[in-house]
């Protein structure tokens, strides 16, 4: 039985809330587009929100309704405090079925917590979840060739991650039935720890 990815997010939320307050470079931008074919005050689902800061914060404050699904309680308890107008889930992305459908979708900096195995699954859940038009916002590892899976410590703790390379994760989108709208790199790899990530903002056809 192999054992399950580390994601002890529970253990470092203190220290996670502190240095994810703010939008990173780029991200204002992948909200806008996600959220340009939303209509005003529809639901969007943020799969991994974290503690709600700072995406789910921002979709609220546009004026959405936003559902958000972590399975780290920790984190939940500060996207309570942060977005009280949002509907915080604890699940696994895995298990997690909200009911939809959804205007837009996030996966943001979580699909690489899970084995890549998994990855389709999760993309096919939301384009199930999704209203015909509805965009999908992701982000996945941003190495441009085959990397293991491989474990990473963030505040002391040890962190599961896996990616398929940039081309085959952009290929899966396509193959579950998105166009792909946007698919670059957010942040470069830095050829060392930093294995860079790739941003995709796709859209399900209407
Ligand atoms: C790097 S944080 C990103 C949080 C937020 N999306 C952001 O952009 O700041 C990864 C998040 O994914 C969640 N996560 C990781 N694996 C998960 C899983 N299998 N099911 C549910 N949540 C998971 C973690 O608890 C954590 O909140």
């Amino acid at each position: 039985m192999p054992l399950p990815p580390l994601t002890p997010y529970d253990e470092i939320a203190d220290a996670w809330d502190a240095a994810r307050a703010v939008l990173r470079p780029k991200e204002a931008g992948y909200l806008d587009l996600l959220l340009a074919a939303a209509p005003a005050g529809s639901r969007v689902l943020d799969l991994g929100c974290g503690t709600g800061r700072p995406i789910a914060e921002r979709v609220a404050a546009l004026g959405y309704h936003v559902v958000g699904v972590d399975r780290s309680p920790a984190l939940l308890a500060r996207a309570r405090r942060h977005v009280p107008a949002g509907k915080w889930v604890e699940a696994d992305l895995l298990a997690a079925d909200p009911p939809g459908p959804f205007a837009a979708a996030v996966c943001w900096d979580a699909l690489f917590h899970l084995p890549r195995a998994r990855h389709r699954a999760v993309v096919d859940k939301v384009y199930r979840l999704l209203a015909p038009g509805g965009r999908f916002m992701l982000s996945s590892g941003g190495s441009a060739t085959d990397l293991p899976a491989f474990t990473d410590t963030m505040f002391g703790h040890t962190f599961f991650y896996d990616a398929f390379p940039v081309d085959e994760t952009v290929r899966l989108v396509r193959d579950a039935g998105f166009e792909v709208l946007i698919a670059e790199l957010a942040d470069l790899p830095d050829g060392g720890r930093d294995k860079g990530k790739l941003a995709v903002i796709a859209a399900k056809p209407r």
